[in-house]
């Protein structure tokens, strides 16, 4: 039988009581609320995968039963879960909260043998509501099938965004109505990594794997990355340089080298048009537009074309998202940066949280998915350091930037770069165990949080991981005999 606290990320409370320890009885019955019965049939799904009993849902008090309970002082996704000795009950503000706690459930389960839920109460809700990861679909493109995989990999442990990194230098990854060439010429064979990564979304896939991701409460945060890492969009249209001469496609992994020209109208016409027609695809509040690294961009040019640019997802409905660099430039007041650097340095992210701009923490050194574990780690980078796991865990992001504290995050983010990622093992290898070590620093209250108590928890999803088909780095850090 697991122990109530052997979740990950760690609950807010828990309070065990042995004498309410649940064996599920073989008639064990799920019944929910009207608004919840998608979530039932999940639940329902996992106790007869645990048990093999039949597990109806019922109209009546099932032994399982979820409900709803509408207090909008809560945060949507929290829950209360109750395991006693004649049924449990789960219960949460909101579907999303459900789905929280049928996590917990999930955990709770038993890997093997006679399916006993450990009794007690667990209290729970998030540290932030921006818990992300980040694919890279650029430099290597994933299919749909792997992108699905992984955001069902990744929700259960209550990471609830996923960030797609869509255009770079050296592809164009998501069909663009009215702008054919981005994806024709810049998605097709030949591009990405060493050419080795070719693909891109339809409008229709992407909107598809969008509605995907809701059924499993992870919001899509699209990335145009702007007014840098263009080469693609220039290779296709070379009228979006200054010269417009024609430009040659790259599959090396420097950066820095494109810009779009901030001098001409046509680079606003297209930007408006891929921000137009990205928004109205995507249900989810936020819009990434980039903004990193554009060292081929004067300041000053900069400074024009993100003035220009910032206001265009708010004027279609979404919050804009960018890379920490775009804080040089004021903010419209929804803008939120995203920062990614080693030092403590402030690029003008402290002075937008003093303004009220909430932040999203994603340093580089603590929580950069493509770096190395450590020597031997045959995947991945290292100019941000080795990053065991340990390290990934052991760092709080309300004090990795004065003037940027807890109220002024709204949450942490693990990017995973593919520049050395080409297949869907590649991503979980570097991205497991790591990312759970974030999803609890995203959802775990900090005061909570303690290196040997999650190493302990995590030896034993070795065997979960590996059940699922999932593949991930057997760190030496972790005794997986343990689980
Ligand atoms: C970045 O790592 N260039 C955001």
């Amino acid at each position: 039988m697991r122990h109530l606290g052997d979740v990950i990320p760690l609950p807010v409370s828990v309070r065990p009581d042995p004498a309410a320890d649940f064996p599920l009885p073989a008639d064990v019955s799920v019944s929910a609320a009207p608004a919840a019965t998608a979530i039932a049939g999940e639940l329902a799904e996992l106790l007869r995968q645990a048990t093999g009993f039949p597990v109806p849902i019922v109209a009546g008090l099932g032994t399982v039963r979820l409900l709803l309970d509408d207090d909008e002082a809560k945060s949507p996704e929290s829950y209360r879960l109750d395991i006693a000795a004649d049924g449990v009950t789960l219960r949460a503000p909101t579907d999303q909260g459900l789905f929280a706690g049928l996590q917990t459930i999930r955990q709770l389960l038993p890997g093997a043998g006679a399916v006993v839920l450990p009794g007690g109460r667990v209290e729970d809700e998030p540290r932030f509501p921006y818990r992300g990861t980040m694919l890279d679909l650029a430099r290597h493109f994933y299919q749909p099938a792997d992108i699905r995989s992984f955001i069902d990999t990744i929700a259960q442990f209550k990471i609830n965004h996923l960030h797609l990194h869509l255009t770079d230098d050296q592809g164009w990854r998501l069909e663009i109505e009215g702008w054919p060439r981005l994806t024709e010429v810049s998605g097709g064979e030949g591009t990405g990594i060493d050419g080795a990564g070719p693909g891109f979304l339809t409008a229709q896939q992407y909107a598809e794997l969008v509605a995907y991701a809701a059924t499993r409460f992870v919001t899509i945060v699209p990335e145009i990355d702007l007014p840098g890492h263009v080469n693609a969009a220039q290779v296709a249209y070379p009228e979006l340089t200054c010269d417009g001469e024609p430009v040659q496609p790259r599959t090396d992994p420097e950066v820095g080298y494109s810009s779009l020209c901030a001098g001409k109208d046509e680079t606003y016409a297209f930007v408006e048009d891929v921000i137009r027609v990205v928004a109205a695809l995507t249900p989810g509040p936020y819009l990434h537009i980039g903004g990193d690294e554009a060292l081929s961009t004067t300041a000053e040019d900069y400074r024009a074309f993100m003035t220009r640019v910032l206001p265009l997802p708010g004027k279609y409905g979404k919050r804009a998202i960018g890379w920490h660099e775009m804080a040089a430039v004021d903010l419209p007041a929804t803008a939120i940066p995203q920062y990614w650097r080693i030092e403590p340095v402030d690029d003008g992210v402290a002075r937008a949280a003093a303004a009220g701009h909430q932040v999203i923490m994603s340093p580089a050194d603590r929580s950069y998915l493509d770096m190395k574990y450590d020597e031997s780690t045959p995947l991945g980078l290292d100019w941000a350091g080795l990053v065991g796991v340990e390290r990934s865990y052991d760092w709080d992001p309300a004090d990795r930037l004065p003037g940027v504290g807890e109220e002024s995050l709204l949450g942490v983010e693990a990017p995973l770069w593919s520049e050395t990622l080409r297949s869907l093992a590649d991503v979980e290898f570097m991205v497991f165990p790591r990312l759970l070590a974030i999803a609890e620093i995203g959802w775990t209250p900090q005061a909570a949080r303690d290196w040997t108590s999650f190493r302990d928890r995590l030896a034993a999803f070795g065997p979960r991981l590996e059940a699922q088909g999932v593949n991930f780095h057997r760190s030496t850090e972790i005794d997986w005999t343990a689980g």
